[in-house]
Formats: structure tokens, C-alpha cells, sequence
């Protein structure tokens, strides 16, 4: 199979920073025994596992959204601060198991300030209340001498915590989310959140919830688009099969343009979308978890076509960069993490390495590009034992991206084969005046689609770099099969 790739020297959009950010739920192992574990000889004083901490600072996360996911939905932000031994021991209603509310607002805060992370809370519209919520708000961005403002200034915080970015519930159009409710029940309720919220500091931003169902869009937008900044959008996919996987990148393209349409059509410009959860979940099913063993962990491991799959949504989100601000993969850590820990190591999926490419290795501006390579059909089933079916035509063999790095200069190429064949490609860069005549390559490739890491095998999937000198503007380069490639080239 041949394809073909023309990336033209017209920058056609910025790509947001935050497109590659992350979030952690109190949910198996993804904070206790993930980023944190108090008194362990990996921790530091304040209880962050260093290893973990150092493997998020190499991937920069830029946003981090916290406490949930569906545990938000009965979180009550006061058991989460104050001095860590007198903070209660609760039931986690929502995971299982025992909530030690350890890691609370101001851990979260100070995880986020080590890291380089914009936080992102999640307010409750479970068990929660618009007081709380007001009262989190004063807690965290407020310099006023009122209760709440002083009580984080007792804890040793004197200035405000300045968190940009809320949340307004979370699937709460789902039966199984605590605070489940009409459309129009929650677009009142979001209303009044971000009308008082917004009441006390104007400087943050609203993300409603979205449920990728135009109806329910439609509802939150008509009645509460002037108030909100973002739309979520939550996507859920993988099965056994490789190309089921890989496919849904598409779908989800299609349903992110959906949203866009709607949001477009009600003329809301300064509506963004938050792709706030998103990731491969298909093998653990939480139900017989927490039958079994009373609490869910969802521990799935990841293999390389989930990492193409991972590389495969990074495309689309550039391509859609003029209304996808904001994306979170659900989750860093252990429950559905794209890093796994014990008690003395970390392994690095490949969904990791993905990330470590694209941030690393991509720029911020988007070129144009066009690509031509040969497509086929798929009914799909995915996410959970199928509970989503698509049918779809013309699925690319091959996907890409191309950016422009200002501060290095770099044209960055990155490509996908989702084939398990290798690909033969055409690079036509002659639309650039001057360019370097030798590429760095990385490539991320393993044995196989289902290949993973472990702790025992924690590197059979993962990036290697060479260097190769280019035969002119227009060259041929060979994509291994089942892989992500980057070229970085520099304009001279
Ligand atoms: O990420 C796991 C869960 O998936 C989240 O808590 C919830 O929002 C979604 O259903």
C-alpha cells in the first residue's frame, strides 16, 4: 500500500496546549497508591510518589481535572482540607472502598503547582449544593476576609489559588451518576451555578456538561450558551479487535463535529469544546468488580493499538483545533492510567509514549496538509461489551498531522499506520522555501497490535529515534507497520 502526504507552508490554526492534559479520580488506585502514597520511600515529605510526578513533568501536563468523574458527584470539598489526621474517614459511595480524604483541595493545588498544571475542579451537583460550590470557590480564588477565604489562609495559603477552570457536574445525564436529571433540570441548575458563581469571580471559566446528544446539547446550550465557556463531550472506546479500536478515532471525529455544528448553529463563538474524559476502556467491567470484590478499580492495561488509537485522537483534535480547547485523558494513573504503579516501580504504557511524542515532538500551529491513502468500511462495536455500533466508510489506513514549532523552527510530520503492514509514503514538502536535508525520526512501533509493557517487560513498546538524511523536497519514507511515526525537520 502507498500513500501520499503534501504539507503546505500555510498555517492554517493554533493548537491549545491544553488538548494534551489529564485527570485523576478518587477512583481504585489512581491517587492512593498512584501519585500518592504517604510514607512510602518513593514519596517525598508531602506524600507524591517522585516517580510518578516525574514521568507527569515529562509529558507537561497542562490541565489537570480533579476530584472526578463520577466520584465528584459526592465529594464535599470541606472533608478534603484542614489538618490530614482530623479530616473524616468516609465510605467512597461512588468506587467502593474507604475515601481517607489525604489528598484534598490543597494537595491537589500544590500536585498541580509541581507539575505545571492548571487545575480543574469538578463541582458536585450530586449530594453537593450551590453553597458548596460558592463557598469552594471563595476557599480557592478568593482574598476577601470572609470564612472560607481565611480558612485556606489558616492552612498556610495565603494567597488565592486563582483555579480557572469549573466544572459544572458530570454525566449527570446518566442514570448511574449520582444527580441524574432532565436536560432542562441541569441547564437551569448550570444557569444558576455559573450566574453566581461567575457572580464571584469573573475570571473563571464554566465547563457544562455535555452528553454527546444533540438534544441534551441543544437544551444546555439554548438555555445556558451565554454563561458557559466550554461544552464537555466524553468518549469511551476499545474492543479485542484491532481495527474496531483504531476505527473509533473517526467516530469520535465525527460526533466532535456534531457538537461543533450545534454549537455553531446557535451562533455561541465563545463556546469551546472540553473533551474532558477520553480513552480506551473495554476489558474490566466495574459492575462484576465491585460484585466481587465491593470496589472497582478499572486496572486495564494498555497495548499498542490503543496507543494508535491514543495517536489517532491526537490527529483529530488538531485537525479540530478551532473548537477543541480543552481534553482530558481519563486517567493518569493506575484506573484506566496510562501509567501504572506498584510499590517500587512505574511502567509506561504506550499510551504514555503517545503523549510523550506529541508534546514533545509536535508544535502548536497547524499546517495544511493533505493525505491520500487507500480507506476501508467497518461496522463496529466498542466501549464495554458494545454498547456503541457504528458503521462507517472510507476509514483511512493512514493518519497525520503536521505543525510548525515557532521557537525551534522545526515542521513536525507526525503519521500514523494503523495497518499491520508497512506503508510506503510520498512527503511532498516543496512548498517550503528552505529546509534542513536530514530529519529526526521517532517511531513508536512494537511486536505486535495486542504487545504491552509490564513490570516484568516494562519496554516492549516504546519510541526510538534515529536520524536520516532526506533525498530532496519530496521523498519516500517507509511507515513500520502498526506504528507512529514524527519527523522533525528544521527550516533553515
Ligand atoms: O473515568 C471513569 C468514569 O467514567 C468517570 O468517573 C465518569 O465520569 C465516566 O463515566
Amino acid at each position: 500500500m502507498q500513500g501520499y502526504v503534501k504539507v503546505s507552508n500555510v498555517k492554517t490554526a493554533r493548537i491549545s496546549d491544553m488538548v494534551y492534559g489529564h485527570f485523576i479520580e478518587h477512583l481504585g488506585r489512581c491517587i492512593y497508591g498512584g501519585i500518592y502514597e504517604r510514607g512510602s520511600p518513593l514519596s517525598d515529605q508531602r506524600g507524591f510518589r517522585k516517580d510518578v510526578l516525574e514521568a507527569v513533568k515529562k509529558i507537561k501536563c497542562p490541565i489537570l481535572r480533579w476530584p472526578g468523574g463520577n466520584f465528584a458527584s459526592a465529594y464535599h470539598w470541606k472533608d478534603g482540607i484542614g489538618p490530614v489526621e482530623k479530616r473524616p474517614k468516609l465510605l467512597n459511595y461512588i468506587w467502593g472502598g474507604i475515601e481517607t480524604n489525604e489528598f484534598g483541595t490543597d494537595e491537589f493545588i500544590e500536585y498541580c503547582r509541581e507539575a505545571g498544571a492548571e487545575p480543574y475542579l469538578s463541582v458536585s451537583l450530586g449530594t453537593g449544593t450551590l453553597d458548596e460550590a460558592l463557598q469552594w470557590l471563595e476557599y480557592c480564588n478568593l482574598d476577601t476576609p470572609t470564612k472560607y477565604a481565611t480558612l485556606r489562609k489558616q492552612s498556610g495559603h495565603e494567597k488565592p489559588y486563582n483555579v480557572k477552570y469549573w466544572g459544572i457536574g458530570n454525566e449527570v445525564y446518566g442514570p448511574w451518576q449520582v444527580g441524574h436529571c432532565s436536560a432542562s433540570e441541569y441547564a437551569e441548575k448550570l444557569r444558576q451555578f455559573a450566574q453566581f458563581m461567575k457572580g464571584i469571580d469573573p475570571s473563571i471559566k464554566i465547563i457544562a456538561v455535555g452528553a454527546d446528544d444533540p438534544e441534551w446539547d441543544m437544551t444546555v446550550l439554548k438555555h445556558a450558551g451565554k454563561v458557559i465557556d466550554y461544552i464537555s463531550i466524553h468518549q469511551y472506546h476499545g474492543s479485542e479487535d484491532h481495527y474496531e479500536t483504531i476505527s473509533s478515532v473517526y467516530y469520535i471525529e465525527e460526533r466532535l463535529k456534531l457538537l461543533r455544528s450545534l454549537i455553531k448553529h446557535l451562533k455561541l463563538d465563545h463556546v469551546k469544546i472540553a473533551f474532558d474524559e477520553w480513552n480506551v476502556w473495554y476489558q474490566t467491567i466495574p459492575e462484576k468488580e465491585m460484585a466481587e470484590q465491593g470496589i472497582v478499580t478499572l486496572e486495564e492495561s494498555y497495548a499498542l493499538k490503543d496507543a494508535l488509537f491514543a495517536a489517532g485522537v491526537f490527529c483529530v483534535m488538531h485537525r479540530m483545533s478551532d473548537i477543541v480547547e480543552i481534553a482530558n485523558v481519563a486517567q493518569m494513573v493506575n484506573a484506566l492510567g496510562i501509567i501504572k504503579t506498584n510499590k517500587t516501580s512505574l511502567v509506561l504504557t504506550p499510551i504514555y509514549h503517545v503523549f510523550d511524542l506529541f508534546v514533545n515532538h509536535t508544535g502548536r500551529t497547524r499546517l495544511d496538509m493533505k493525505l491520500a491513502c487507500d480507506t476501508y468500511s467497518i461496522k463496529a462495536k466498542s466501549f464495554f461489551e458494545g454498547r456503541i455500533s457504528f458503521s462507517l466508510e472510507n476509514v483511512p489506513y493512514i493518519d497525520g498531522s503536521a505543525t510548525y514549532d515557532e521557537r525551534t523552527k522545526t515542521v513536525s510530520l507526525a503519521l500514523v499506520n494503523y495497518k499491520d503492514g508497512t506503508v510506503k509514503v510520498t512527503v511532498d514538502l516543496s512548498d517550503f522555501k528552505t529546509l534542513s536535508t536530514q530529519a529526526v525520526v521517532h517511531e513508536l512501533t512494537g511486536p505486535d497490535a495486542f504487545s504491552k509493557n509490564d513490570f516484568e517487560n516494562p519496554n516492549i513498546v516504546r519510541p526510538s529515534q534515529k536520524i536520516i538524511q532526506l533525498a530532496g523536497k519530496v521523498f519516500d519514507i517507509e511507515l513500520q507497520r502498526l506504528s507512529l511515526t514524527i519527523l522533525e525537520i528544521k527550516i533553515e
